[in-house]
């Protein structure tokens, strides 16, 4: 009886036993809930980078896809801070050019990473007429009006909204722009979103909508080196653009009009071509640049939609960048005004072509240029503009 009672009391408490392990295990979600290994993977963060001098909050998100590359994106400006992408041994590298902290973006930044509205690039003598009123703009560089003006999208303060769903894990930046901000009509309900993806390609959807008929031209002003931030030039590295033409400018930047051949010239990178080549070529369109600072025309098949437009490739570290867009142009700016004046990330200095900037857009000066495709939005349209940055790998 003492052996059956013993027995039956370590039968019962190994089923008390059980029967807690059973209680304290979650019931498995069934298989088609559950999420897959590459989702459980992507994460995005929030965390607090500061305030700006009129004390207003930034913060700073933190995308990582599967893969493991992880972009570091800002409120102020929607300043993309980080890219870190693998090498061909898969080492992630940060690939852009910028600052450790929010204060040098605050003192002085030539847009970095930053979001660039309401009209991208210049406008001559910072004036456009639009249905027979003339507009004024500042004029911020030299005669002309750029990247939308003395505070354009690059120094506001944007909302921002984290998502993860089937685009990836992303941000949602939006601002309103008031009637007459910068001297641009109208109020623009701007909404940037940014989507990390898990085959490491990074998405900018650009979308507006206004009260009043407007000029509108975003895009994404990232200094890229995909040798690495502080590594040196990018003149080794080779570019293709989709492009048979590109518009010239004048001494101070502004398209003449022309959609110029670049046939036999050192604009032509229709295959891929180090960036270094020809930049000191004896070339009027050059010495202009000085280097390269033009829009290029992409050769787009009929339809719409996303389409190739560039592809930038690395060969020391194999780092490959594809550009698809459903722009346009593009503006290939080489760096030309670092001058070693500014350090940035970890102590690097940025001398002449530390980093090149790739600016899906619509051609410079369009509000000025019936010819050119047209950048006014009115109202009860939508503004929409899409471009893809896809990270890879080459090996030789
Ligand atoms: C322009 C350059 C300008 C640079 C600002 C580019 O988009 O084309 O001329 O200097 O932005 O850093």
């Amino acid at each position: 009886m003492r052996q059956g009672s013993q027995n039956f009391r370590l039968l019962w408490s190994a089923t008390l036993v059980a029967l807690a392990a059973c209680t304290a295990q979650p019931t498995p979600p069934p298989p088609a809930a559950a999420p897959t290994k590459e989702a459980s993977k992507a994460s995005v963060r929030k965390e607090p980078f500061g305030a700006t001098k009129e004390g207003t909050a930034v913060e700073l998100y933190t995308l990582t896809n599967a893969s493991g590359m992880e972009v570091r994106a800002m409120t102020y400006g929607g300043i993309i801070v980080s890219l870190r992408v693998p090498d061909k041994t898969g080492a992630l590298g940060d690939v852009v050019l910028g600052y450790d902290s929010l204060d040098g973006y605050l003192k002085a930044s030539p847009y970095f990473g930053a979001i660039i509205g309401r009209y991208g690039n210049r406008i001559a003598r910072g004036r456009f007429k639009l249905d027979g009123k003339e507009y004024k703009l500042a004029a911020n560089n030299g005669p002309n009006a750029l990247h939308g003006g003395v505070k354009g999208f690059d120094k506001v303060v944007w909302k921002a909204e984290s998502f993860q769903d089937g685009r990836g894990v992303g941000i949602v930046f939006t601002y309103t722009s008031a009637d007459g901000e910068e001297g641009y009509p109208g109020k623009l309900d701007a909404k940037v979103t940014y989507a990390l993806a898990d085959d490491n390609s990074l998405g900018f959807e650009y979308q507006a909508a206004t009260d009043k008929p407007t000029p509108v031209n975003l895009t994404q002003h990232s200094y890229f080196n995909l040798a690495g931030d502080g590594s040196g030039d990018i003149l080794a590295q080779e570019l293709m653009m989709k492009a048979s033409r590109f518009t010239p400018v004048d001494k101070t930047l502004i398209p003449t009009g022309e959609l110029k051949s670049v046939e036999a010239t050192p604009f032509d990178f229709r295959t891929a071509t180090a960036i270094g080549a020809r930049i000191e070529a004896k070339d009027q369109q050059i010495e202009f640049g000085p280097g390269y600072d033009h829009n290029w025309v992409l050769d787009r098949e009929e339809g719409g939609g996303l389409q190739l437009a560039a592809r930038l490739h690395d060969p020391a570290s194999g780092r490959v960048m594809e550009i698809k867009t459903t722009e346009p142009g593009l503006q290939f700016y080489s760096g030309n005004f670092l001058d070693g004046t500014i350090t940035g990330k970890g102590g690097h200095v940025y001398k002449r072509h530390a980093g090149l900037c790739l600016e899906t857009q619509h051609y410079p000066d369009s509000p000025n240029k019936p010819a050119f495709p047209s950048t006014v939005l009115n109202p009860g349209e939508e503004y929409h503009s899409h471009t893809v940055y896809t990270f890879s790998v080459q090996k030789p």
